[in-house]
């Protein structure tokens, strides 16, 4: 497809004398592939070269269609209110799902070749429950790191584990008084929780329990073994329930370093803004003010000397560029945060760091449940745990309905229990904020994941039945509408996933499999495969695996588990 863009852009050019320096734009980069096929296969919309030509955009598109010279493969050009649309022989279409065949990887343009992108997501704060609001980070993240990793990133993951904080102080005193080691080994984070809550409560009657904590939080940070050790126990036992829940997913992180790590890296980074004159005192605290970019002061010591969130982010960041030389740092949080991150990414700036500019945020919209505040404090929370048990139970009795014979009918149930949970997750644009329900996220029919893999299942079905015959079989065969339809569909993959990535946009992808989907199925509705012959048989067959591998990858992109049959 993009060969023929070229092509034809040159083409295009020629008809209108002129070069791309005199129109000042990239041709290829104008042309579009019209969602709705009736108007054209492709389209130059003209309007930006009206400028430099001095004509109106629709003199331009007909003065070009009157005189273009159109390669081989293109039928004719029209010109219609200012666009120029182009329409492209069948044979032509049929001709590129060899091209999607040979490449395993099409799709990607090599976007990332040569560069290193870091990313810094799921990262939720230990001793917590792993809830529904950290879903979505986890497989928004996770996807924009396929994505990245896909088109030539080298990609580092990490899991910037909230691990240090005054409340490990508060957790320390609540554990020495009312907990032991065998109830946290039996109970889990739950103990942890409990305790944490007990604390509060109790420190409202009796408000020496915080001067308390803060004392041994104090302790804490100056090395003392015993709290350090009962510190590593927290995190631990936190670590082995997240884990649990990032193998389920099939999500691995190639670091764990949180905010601790940073803690005998924060002094260095504290001199450093003192030094370039950038601290200033307010009420004994230390911060960085930012009113001259309409931004609250960034908190870097409190008054007692003890360090802050932008403090650890400023000193991470530093440090990672440091270790990694990235050409992109993303981080994925909640919208909630998007002021703490652009009020450290310009301490960066300020800092005269020159990559600053290569911190990406990428936030999301905020999570409810039954329209309220997701808080664990009033149990409005939705475990991930019992989320996805509760998504892998109802799949597997649907299998047990439907197909009782299924081999590895578990693993199937897996794999169509959180690839619903997940597609839904990843089914809105990220930044709007979503009200969970338990209907929307078990949902199997519709525009869901199982349904998309269902569909990939149904093509691998066929080619279990026949084997995808060899390139040249198809040779001579004119697609017919709904073949070439589901063809031109398959043909966008490329410009989606350059789209998704650039914008950090996994629903791109999920919306766009979607589309490829319901091409497929109505393909194989209409275009009979196992029951047709010769050349036709074989360009079905070709055509079905093309989509098998254009939908896998979508899936994988996704993080959800392909099914060979469901
Ligand atoms: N632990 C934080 C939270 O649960 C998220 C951390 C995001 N990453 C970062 N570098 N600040 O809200």
């Amino acid at each position: 497809m993009e060969q023929l863009i070229q092509t034809l852009a040159s083409a295009a050019l020629d008809a209108c004398g002129a070069t791309e320096e005199q129109l000042g734009v990239s041709l290829p980069s104008l042309f579009e592939q019209p969602e709705d096929v009736a108007v054209g296969d492709l389209a130059l919309p003209c309007f930006r070269l009206a400028k430099a030509l001095r004509k109106s955009p629709a003199a331009i598109a007909s003065d070009i269609a009157v005189s273009v010279k159109l390669p081989d493969g293109v039928l004719r050009a029209e010109a219609v209110n200012g666009y120029l649309n182009f329409f492209i022989d069948p044979a032509f279409y049929a001709g590129r799902v060899d091209a999607i065949l040979q490449n395993p990887d099409f799709g990607a343009r090599g976007q990332g070749m040569g560069k290193t992108m870091v990313i810094d997501y799921s990262s939720p704060n230990i001793a917590k429950r792993f809830h529904v609001g950290h879903l979505g980070t986890t497989v928004i993240g996770n996807a924009i790191k396929n994505l990245h990793a896909f088109c030539g990133y080298r990609c580092v993951g990490i899991n910037y584990l909230g691990d240090w904080g005054t409340q490990f102080g508060k957790l320390i005193v609540a554990y020495k008084k009312w907990s032991s080691a065998d109830r946290v080994a039996e109970r889990g984070i739950e103990e942890l929780v409990d305790i944490y809550v007990r604390f509060s409560d109790e420190s409202e009657k009796d408000p020496s329990l915080n001067d308390e904590a803060r004392a041994a939080f104090a302790e804490l940070e100056r090395g003392n073994e015993e709290y350090l050790a009962i510190w590593r126990y927290f995190k631990e036992i936190s670590l082995r329930e997240y884990k649990k829940t990032y193998e389920l997913l099939g999500i691995e992180f190639d670091s764990y370093d949180g905010e601790s790590f940073f803690t005998d890296k924060m002094p260095a980074i504290v001199e450093e803004l003192r030094e370039k004159k950038l601290l200033v005192q307010d009420d004994g605290a230390w911060i960085v003010p930012l009113d001259a970019y309409g931004m609250p002061p960034a908190l870097i010591l409190k008054r007692d000397g003890s360090t802050l969130y932008p403090t650890r982010d400023i000193a991470a960041a530093v440090w990672r560029k440091k270790t990694y030389n990235f050409d992109k740092c993303i981080y994925v949080t909640s919208a909630g945060q998007s002021l703490h991150f652009a009020q450290w990414f310009k301490v960066v700036e300020l800092m005269g760091y020159d990559w600053a500019d290569q911190l990406v945020h990428v936030p999301y919209g905020t999570m409810s449940v039954g329209g309220e505040k997701l808080a664990s404090r009033t149990g409005n929370v939705i475990l991930l745990d019992d989320l996805f048990a509760e998504a892998i139970a109802k799949a597997e009795k649907i299998m047990e309905e439907k197909n009782a014979s299924l081999p590895n009918r578990h693993e199937t149930a897996v794999a169509v229990g959180t690839g619903a949970v997940i597609f839904n997750a990843l089914s809105g644009s990220r930044i709007k904020d979503t009200n969970f329900t338990w209907e929307g996220a078990l949902s199997f029919d519709g525009n869901t994941g199982p349904y998309v893999q269902y569909t990939y299942a149904r093509a691998s079905s066929v080619l279990r039945k026949a084997a995808c015959p060899d390139e040249g079989a198809a040779a001579g065969y004119v697609p017919s509408a709904d073949e070439t339809a589901l063809v031109k569909t398959l043909l966008r993959f490329p410009a989606r996933v350059d789209a998704a990535l650039n914008e950090y946009e996994p629903s791109i992808v999920s919306r766009y499999v979607l589309d490829v989907c319901a091409a497929y199925n109505v393909f194989y509705h209409n275009c009979p495969i196992l029951k047709s012959s010769g050349a036709e048989q074989a360009f079905r067959l070709r055509l079905t695996a093309a989509a098998r591998q254009i939908i896998g990858k979508s899936l994988d992109l996704l993080t959800i588990r392909r099914t060979e049959e469901i």
